[in-house]
């Protein structure tokens, strides 16, 4: 088949721009052959480009030979075409798209270039395997959603850039090669052939430089910048992905509120044309944790976890009193009598609890006559008269409980709380709920490494009420710290940070870094913070999550035109991959094979 140029076939129209005015005009399309159908007389090929779809028809009677050559074209191939704009006959409309009333008739036809058959088809709704759209990307980034996908990702940064410049932002990049900023996962690394031995890290953030930039005086700084964190992957975590990171200099929490609220009212009328409720709702850490059970609460649906330990502590069911002599708690849910589960939904339920790191989830079904289920014969009827009036039991109601460390009566109960929201279709998806979690602890104990850890990282700096803790309750320290979360995901995090040299030391050495290993790690922050450092505070939003949610995606991945798999490999391009060992001698690097 003869391949032909494009030189006076370039398009005068996008395929998805025709409509009923355009009846008459003569066009040039140039697009991919969507589907093909041959009526014996007439041909119907959906072309389609970037901009959408629309029906093209080859008639004889038009252009014999542009008749011949569409029999040889199949889905996929290239074409260019030229033809004009007519209404389509009635009863034959298509309401479904866009440039549904009309056809191109098509006068000429070239064929730009062949394809071979697509190993899947390209229609929307078509059920792919993932391994198999991941493989051949650049075939799904032509299905329609994949293309609305990367440009509202595209509207997005787009909107977001705009904003911030008309805030006075500066765009600023920092270094991809460099120096490991801990927050929290392992760092990929580069190793340097001018300096055998040594390696750059990629950076999990940019927080150490955006730091400085404050202490370089440019007041607000942004970047949409990648980010590498060699953690597990979830569908909400790649290797890298994408921050919308900014900084200010003096400014308060409320100031990068303001920012990012504003930020997020222009990106969701432009992107979803949906007006966002401001100011954002704020709830305590302590608060989210103790209601919902994680420090990223879908406040779309009620179903609060309630603490049920001053009703049940001293109960006979040893269980109870146990778990309260050890300091534990006892949590439950009530879930309306609208809502009826089974015994086997019940066991299940239970199950569920105890792959969420539960012990078991126990049940009370009330009714007017009494309760029922397996603590029926365990509880007084005082209890049952407390836990009645104390969680506005109604009849027909089911309680939920369980009771383990505090922790994980709240974390299971959290995680049951999203089940049940799910199970019980609680989620409305056209909800957009924002909120901002404040008054974080600073620091948490890891048992693992017998010390304290940074909630967020070892730059935030302690609320000024708490800071006089620092020494005797380190754990009941506040942090400057805020996260911002959107309908269950945690979309952002940041703080105001540390701008005093001499907290940031006492904060590395609680974290149990001498003054020497802080030089060694950080001693360029901590040089720069004694030369007149700002007031500075600032976050990082999470855009790939951000995009996803206004997507309607469940993974990140569909919002990424080249992610990762879950073992974090490309598999259209077949990365990570072996390397010549020439290229490892000259970075002095063996490998020694994994034991099998
Ligand atoms: P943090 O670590 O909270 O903060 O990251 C900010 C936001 O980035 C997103 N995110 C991710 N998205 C996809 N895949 C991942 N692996 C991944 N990890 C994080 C989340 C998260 O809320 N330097 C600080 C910010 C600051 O203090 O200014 C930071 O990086 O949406």
């Amino acid at each position: 088949m003869e391949i032909e140029g494009i030189s006076n076939m370039k398009r005068t129209h996008g395929c998805g721009e025709l409509r009923i005015e355009d009846s008459g005009k003569e066009v040039i399309l140039n697009g991919w052959v969507h589907r093909r159908r041959d009526h014996g007389g007439l041909i119907f090929i959906d072309l389609r480009d970037r901009s959408g779809l629309v029906q093209t028809v080859f008639n004889p009677e038009i252009s014999e030979e542009a008749h011949k050559k569409a029999q040889e074209v199949r889905n996929e191939y290239v074409i260019a075409v030229r033809g004009v704009v007519t209404k389509r006959p009635p009863g034959t409309e298509n309401p479904a798209i866009p440039t549904g009333e009309v056809e191109v008739s098509v006068k000429e036809i070239r064929i730009l270039n062949i394809s071979k058959t697509p190993p899947f088809s390209l229609e929307d709704f078509s059920d792919v395997a993932e391994n198999v759209r991941l493989r051949y990307r650049y075939l799904d980034l032509r299905r329609p959603a994949m293309q609305e996908n990367i440009r509202k990702r595209h509207i997005v940064t787009h909107t977001i850039r705009n904003y911030l410049n008309s805030k006075g932002f500066l765009e600023i990049e920092t270094p991809f090669l460099t120096k490991s900023t801990p927050e929290g996962a392992r760092d990929f690394l580069v190793p340097s052939r001018l300096n055998p031995g040594l390696f750059y890290a990629l950076p999990q953030s940019p927080q150490l430089f955006k730091q400085i930039l404050m202490v370089s005086g440019f007041e607000k700084y942004f970047q949409i910048v990648r980010c590498f964190r060699d953690e597990d992957l979830r569908a909400d975590r790649q290797p890298e992905f994408t921050q919308i990171d900014l900084e200010m200099s003096f400014v308060e929490r409320e100031d990068i509120f303001e920012i990012i609220e504003g930020m997020m009212e222009v990106v969701f009328r432009d992107v979803a044309g949906m007006e966002i409720n401001r100011p954002f709702l704020r709830m305590s850490y302590q608060e989210a944790i103790e209601k919902y059970g994680t420090d990223k609460p879908d406040t779309r649906f009620d179903l609060h976890i309630v603490d049920l330990t001053h009703i049940l502590k001293y109960s006979k069911f040893r269980l109870f009193s146990d778990v309260f002599a050890r300091g534990g708690a006892i949590k439950g849910i009530r879930v309306d009598g609208e809502h009826q589960f089974s015994r086997r939904e019940l066991d299940e339920l239970d199950e569920i609890s105890k792959n969420f790191g539960g012990k078991g989830l126990l049940w009370i079904k009330f009714s007017g006559s009494g309760i029922s289920g397996p603590l029926s014969r365990h509880l007084a009827d005082p209890e049952i008269e407390r836990l009645k009036n104390g969680v506005r039991i109604k009849d027909g109601d089911l309680l939920l409980i369980t009771a383990d460390t505090r922790e994980v009566a709240s974390s299971v109960m959290g995680r049951i709380r999203i089940h049940l929201a799910q199970r019980l279709n609680l989620i409305k998806d056209d909800l957009y709920h924002f909120l901002w979690i404040v008054d974080f602890p600073l620091l948490e104990w890891s048992e693992e490494e017998r010390r304290y850890l940074s909630i967020h990282h070892p730059f935030t700096a302690p609320l000024d009420e708490d800071i006089h803790l620092l020494e005797d309750e380190p754990l009941k320290v506040r942090a400057k710290a805020y996260d911002l979360v959107l309908n269950g995901n945690e979309i952002g995090g940041g703080s105001i940070r540390i701008h005093q040299r001499e907290i940031q030391s006492i904060i590395f050495r609680k974290l149990g870094l001498s003054d020497e290993d802080a030089r060694e790690k950080f001693g360029f922050l901590l040089e720069a913070l004694e030369y007149g450092a700002p007031p500075h505070g600032g976050i990082a939003l999470g855009l790939d999550r951000l995009v996803m949610i206004l997507c309607k995606e469940e993974s990140i991945r569909d919002v990424i035109a080249f992610p990762k798999t879950q073992k974090a490999t490309c598999l259209m391009s077949g990365a990570p991959s072996p390397v010549d060992e020439k290229q490892l001698r000259e970075l002095y690097i063996k490998v020694i094979q994994p034991k099998k």
